[in-house]
């Protein structure tokens, strides 16, 4: 029997919506195909967005949308994507298979299809291969509400109401396919270009994000803030730098042979888990660094690219990063998903890479066939964390599993309470053993428990002629005094709420 304790007499910082964010690039089959069709494909769809997708998005209330890259946000002038579809500029999609970008997906499209979703927005700028004044122009093409030239512009495009911008990134991995930047360099553009991204609604202003470091690299972290620490000091310049970025993937087998996505032994599965807990270290590390500049935690960590990175699907483009998702997926996101909520002092943002058929996707789509991967199963279960307040966890009873080379801790968990009800998520990581698991309070009595699960074989996966083989099922609790017990499988994710 394990024991989680719940510490609701201490609840800390808010979980942030955002936390359950998504990342949307131009690359693969992602936007076109994946949410947007031709309005007359023959798929169903509302100005383009295809409808099945969009509602499976609803149901996991997606809070934000990072759009357009990626290392495709570096490459992208804005430009070519607005005005009559048939005049759009036609260009090369250099990163992401060389094929054609017809820009027909392009600002407008973007807003629409977070409209459709109820979602914040997030627009990545383009550093590395665009102007100031390009950045700028976009800004103010997006969000001014008065009489300007790129205001007139959106207005003879459709639109003349102001968008909303809630976060703008200031260019993407600029250390690597941003340009090859140096910390420094790119903290001294950094300071430049952001100068020129105004809030033009002083209301609601937008929230800045610089790119972040890859995985370890805190020179980076410390390069970047030190630069753009030198003056102005963040507290004095208001909306100078909301968001550091932090970006990580796991790759079973490395880099170059990240391994199959359905296709693994013991070794690799455990070796996975190992790398996808390692983001909490990660977390630490450029915490660390933050900490020294910003000690009050107003910048946040804004863990915009995380997820799983496998070899493509047998048989499908290189440059599409189209794979399969299996319940080794949902237990990455859930142990990660539970890392971000644990860390929420700091972590202010994640978004999943990426939203559809690309990387460590929530939905998969073959023409007119759409298939919800059991990470979309993980976001639906955990969305009772979404803007919660949350509580301190301890495990007494935990175990580590795995091999010789990778010992993990058995069971992972956070809790949060929001509305007078407190949701737990937890994780078992072993491959084999299901545990009793109890919940305890330090204040609460439970009167009501309720819980969902999603387990199965490790390798199992939604198929489009097997859609549902692996789903949320009820979750059998049991109230016992001031504890709440139940049976967490094998390889399985649980979701209780209890008040
Ligand atoms: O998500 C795929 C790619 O991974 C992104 O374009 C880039 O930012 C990262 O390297």
């Amino acid at each position: 029997m394990a024991v989680i304790h719940i510490n609701d007499k201490a609840p800390q910082g808010t979980v942030e919506p955002e936390i359950y964010g998504h990342f949307s690039e131009h690359l693969g089959r992602c936007i076109y195909e994946g949410l947007f069709v031709k309005p007359d494909s023959g798929i169903p769809n509302v100005n383009g967005m295809r409808c099945d997708v969009v509602n499976a998005l609803r149901e996991i209330s997606v809070p934000v949308l990072r759009w357009p890259g990626g290392c495709f946000a570096d490459e992208y002038h804005w430009k070519d994507g607005i005005g009559p579809k048939e005049d759009r500029k036609k260009m090369i999609n250099t990163h992401w298979g060389g094929v054609t970008e017809d820009n027909s997906f392009g600002t407008h499209e973007y807003f629409e299809l977070c409209r459709q979703l109820g979602c914040k927005t997030y627009v990545n700028g383009n550093v590395g291969s665009g102007t100031v004044q390009e950045m700028s122009e976009w800004v103010e093409y997006m969000t001014f509400p008065g009489v300007s030239p790129m205001a007139d512009l959106r207005a003879k495009n459709g639109h003349p109401e102001p968008w909303r911008v809630d976060y703008f990134g200031v260019g993407n991995e600029n250390w690597g396919c941003g340009g090859n930047m140096t910390p420094e360099y790119y903290g001294n553009l950094y300071r430049r270009y952001q100068t020129y991204v105004r809030h033009y609604d002083n209301a609601a202003p937008l929230k800045k994000i610089a790119s972040g470091p890859n995985v370890d690299e805190t020179e980076w972290t410390e390069g970047v803030l030190s630069t753009c620490f030198k003056f102005p000091q963040p507290e004095e310049a208001h909306g100078f730098l909301d968001g550091l970025s932090l970006h990580y993937y796991v790759h079973p087998g490395g880099w170059t042979h990240k391994g199959s996505a359905t296709e693994f032994d013991e070794d690799t599965y455990y070796a996975t888990m190992r790398k996808a807990l390692y983001i909490e270290d990660l977390i630490r590390m450029h915490g660390k660094v933050m900490d020294r500049y910003d000690p009050e935690k107003k910048i946040g960590m804004i863990v915009d690219e995380w997820g799983s990175w496998y070899d493509v699907e047998p048989g499908t483009n290189p440059g599409f990063l189209y794979q399969q998702n299996t319940v080794r997926d949902a237990l990455i996101a859930a142990v990660s998903l539970n890392i971000f909520n644990n860390h929420c002092d700091r972590v202010k943002m994640a978004c999943i890479a990426q939203m559809v058929n690309v990387l460590q996707s929530v939905v998969l789509t073959e023409g007119p066939k759409m298939v919800l991967t059991p990470t979309w199963h993980v976001f639906h279960m955990y969305k009772g964390h979404q803007g919660g307040t949350l509580l301190p966890t301890s495990i007494d009873g935990n175990r580590a599993v795995g091999t010789a080379r990778d010992q993990i801790p058995q069971l992972q968990a956070s809790a949060s309470v929001k509305d007078g009800v407190v949701t737990v998520t937890a994780a078992n990581m072993s491959l084999t053993d299901a545990r009793e698991v109890t919940l305890t309070f330090e204040d609460l009595t439970p009167a009501e428990a309720a819980g969902t699960v999603l387990s199965g074989e490790v390798h199992e996966h939604n198929t489009f002629d097997d859609p549902d083989r692996v789903s949320e099922r009820p979750l059998e609790t049991k109230i016992s005094g001031r504890a709440v017990t139940f049976t967490l499988p094998a390889c399985g994710v649980a979701a209780v709420t209890v008040k």
